[in-house]
């Protein structure tokens, strides 16, 4: 009796654990691996000063209010990676039309987001879904088909305005309820 009990104690032991490997926790988001808000700042600061300290791509930015450019960006890869943000720039065409933008400045940009995606130490995985979601946007900016990088910002582009004050102090993350930003508003 006393082997019965034990045989059906282990087998119903062995069909929990074989359960329990098949039951995954659900994955979670891209924004949440890439480690949320603050990790995605501190990248897109960093992959800002890359850019404009890179002398293929820089000449594009002489005329833009970098506030501006990095609010939006910061809410753009919220947005898309499955973070709490809703992207409320312009679309990809508008923003970057007039630039003359080249295939090889927009693989110029992509070098220098990687660089800073292994400074921080953003695993293989990572960084391939995060690119995979920049990709497609490509043809929406690149205006001139050629490899060539450095070319100047043709005259006729014009920069958008900068954003308010406000707006720019609030930051591009919704607000985390019970922070004192959010008790202040209401
Ligand atoms: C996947 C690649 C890219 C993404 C996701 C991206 C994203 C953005 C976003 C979100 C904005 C702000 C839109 C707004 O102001 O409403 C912006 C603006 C801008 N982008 Fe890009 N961009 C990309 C590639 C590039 C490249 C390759 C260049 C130049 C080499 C570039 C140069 C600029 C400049 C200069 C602005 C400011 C425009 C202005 O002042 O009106 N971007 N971009």
């Amino acid at each position: 009796m006393r082997k019965l009990a034990c045989l059906i104690s282990s087998l119903f032991l062995f069909v929990v654990g074989a359960y329990a490997q098949t039951v995954q926790a659900p994955k979670k988001s891209l924004y949440e691996r890439l480690g949320g808000e603050a990790a995605i700042s501190a990248v897109v600061d960093d992959f800002a000063q890359r850019v404009l300290a890179d002398p293929r791509i820089n000449q594009k930015f002489a005329k833009s209010n970098a506030p501006r450019l990095l609010y939006f960006l910061k809410q753009q890869i919220c947005a898309a990676t499955g973070g709490p943000c809703k992207y409320q720039g312009r679309d990809m065409k508008t923003a970057h039309k007039n630039m003359g933008i080249t295939n090889g400045e927009f693989n110029a940009l992509v070098e220098d987001l990687v660089a800073t995606l292994n400074k921080f130490n953003v695993p293989k995985p990572e960084q391939d879904e995060l690119l995979a979601i920049l990709a497609p946007m490509r043809s929406q900016m690149v205006e001139v088909q050629s490899d060539a990088t450095g070319t100047p910002l043709p005259a006729n582009f014009k920069p958008a305005p900068p954003l308010p004050e406000k707006k720019i102090k609030e930051g591009p993350f919704p607000k985390k309820k019970g922070s004192m930003k959010s008790a202040k508003r209401r």
